[in-house]
């Protein structure tokens, strides 16, 4: 064998370099091609054009688990994401939402801690189950604004029975526009026509050890057999009132959801998949969601969570996606004229034409891909800041971490919140650290005496005693 072997030097060199990052988080995913229907329910809200009575859209969606790597088990317990690309007229548009209502913190510089937390531990690099280690029980317990996720993680809604049957959030609080320029602040859920279904535990652990790709095969067969799962998209709207309260609730805390009994649910259209994949590296592998691809008509909110999102996914696709083109990869290209005057860097793949890359220009004038604000591109809503960001993210009602968890338990049925009780038994069991299952308990006493003391006798410790009382918030700021 000589080196002058070019095709053998090619195809080694090729392959040498087959591998790509997996994703920091949501590693572990399967995917499916489809289509939106509007049903023009949201056409006083919003402007979207996606969103206007009877228009079809194509949709690529992405579930995932947050913590496992990319070859982890399918049934364990943590959270799930459920993220979707609408190539839709306008351009992209993507809701990157997860299958629980709440996230585990309020402020993004948190969120590395939270996920090294959550992530294998750095010396033994196990387990990749979320939440059966010292790091994950030591964080949320000094750091209580996430017990209120912890808690939805400990339910059924930790173990879902399939992706086909799962619910999906947007979490944080979204401003609409309509044609009118009027403005309200929504949060996004997807309503799985075959309803919400779990896994026992010993369902789960049965499956991942005999099928680690149950969701990813459930999925798969599914559509193949033309079985096709839906999803109803639907709002909940709130006035755009200044605060950015509603009932109590701060629109702003990601932390905290919004019952459905003060803000009922709108369906606003229908999603359905119908494709599978053709290539799982091309489209569910290098797909690049982001929650600052918006079209006209649906904006952010300065929620701190979300506006620290918007600076995370682009930085990290440019590493995982090898330089800044990956947006002209087939999976994540817009189906409408694009008109980014981004030129050249690692992997173009465009030719471009014209000899003014830039906006307004005289050279290239009447060119169709050179359309500007006043011709419908996206524009941000204005907001008025009237005092630091920082301040606004801090009403009293950040601080109050317990009610809602309070709510969701007692909000089950008996055979559900028995559920959780042995959950919180047998994942804090796994602790090697005494002095963290002590303080968990601690926060278990101000969500719930009876879940406290169950998970305390489990555990052979003693109940504390609560730090404070029970419903430790104003009547005003606690949930009905
Ligand atoms: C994926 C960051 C909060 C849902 C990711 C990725 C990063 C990230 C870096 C990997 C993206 C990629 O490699 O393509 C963050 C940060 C957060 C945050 C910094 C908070 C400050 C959230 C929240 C949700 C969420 C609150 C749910 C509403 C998702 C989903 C994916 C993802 C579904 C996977 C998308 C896919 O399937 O490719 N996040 N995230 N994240 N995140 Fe977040």
């Amino acid at each position: 064998m000589l080196l002058q072997d070019h095709h053998l030097r090619e195809k080694i060199t090729h392959f040498d370099h087959e591998r790509i990052p997996e994703r920091v988080v949501h590693a572990r995913g399967a995917a499916a091609h489809g289509e939106f229907v509007a049903n023009g329910a949201a056409e006083s809200v919003t402007r979207a054009a996606f969103l206007k009575k009877g228009v079809r859209t194509r949709v690529f969606t992405r579930f995932s688990t947050v913590l496992g790597s990319r070859g982890s088990a399918d049934t364990v317990r943590d959270t799930r994401g459920f993220a979707t690309k609408f190539y839709t007229q306008e351009g992209v548009y993507d809701l990157v939402g997860n299958n629980i209502p709440v996230f585990f913190i309020q402020d993004a510089i948190k969120f590395p801690d939270v996920i090294h937390a959550g992530k294998p531990h750095p010396d033994r690099e196990i387990p990749q189950a979320q939440s059966a280690h010292d790091t994950f029980w030591d964080f949320v317990s000094l750091h209580t604004e996430a017990q209120a996720h912890t808690m939805w993680n400990m339910s059924d809604r930790g173990i879902p029975g399939s992706y086909r049957m799962m619910q999906g959030f947007g979490v944080h609080t979204f401003r609409l526009e309509n044609a009118a320029g009027e403005t309200a602040l929504v949060k996004f859920h997807w309503r799985p026509r075959l309803g919400t279904h779990a896994l026992t535990w010993e369902e789960a652990q049965l499956a991942a050890g005999k099928d680690p790709d149950f969701h990813r095969r459930d999925l798969a067969d599914a559509i193949e057999s033309g079985a096709y799962p839906e999803w109803d998209l639907a709002l909940q709207v709130m006035p755009d009132d200044p605060d950015q309260m509603f009932e109590g609730i701060d629109l702003l805390d990601p932390t905290k959801f919004v019952p459905e009994e003060l803000a009922p649910l709108q369906i606003v259209g229908t999603m359905t998949l119908t494709a599978n994949p053709t290539n799982y590296f091309a489209e569910t592998e290098q797909v690049a969601f982001h929650p600052g691809h918006l079209v006209p008509g649906i904006d952010v909110t300065s929620d701190p969570l979300l506006q620290g999102r918007l600076f995370s996914y682009l930085d990290t696709q440019i590493s995982r996606l090898g330089g800044p083109n990956f947006a002209q990869l087939p999976v994540n290209r817009p189906h409408a004229p694009v008109n980014d005057m981004l030129r050249d860097g690692m992997h173009q793949s465009a030719v471009h034409t014209g000899v003014a890359p830039s906006h307004p220009n005289t050279l290239d004038g009447g060119c169709p891909f050179h359309a500007g604000a006043d011709e419908g591109a996206f524009v941000d809503l204005p907001v008025t800041v009237t005092e630091s960001v920082i301040e606004r993210a801090l009403p009293r009602s950040f601080d109050d971490h317990f009610s809602q968890a309070r709510v969701f338990y007692r909000s089950l049925t008996e055979v559900e919140q028995e559920h959780v009780r042995d959950a919180y038994a047998f994942e804090l069991a796994k602790c090697y650290e005494q002095a963290i299952k002590e303080r968990q308990l601690r926060a278990l006493a101000r969500i719930d005496a009876d879940l406290c003391a169950f998970v305390a006798d489990a555990l052979g410790l003693a109940v504390p005693e609560p730090a404070e009382p029970l419903e430790d918030v104003e009547p005003s700021r606690a949930l009905r």
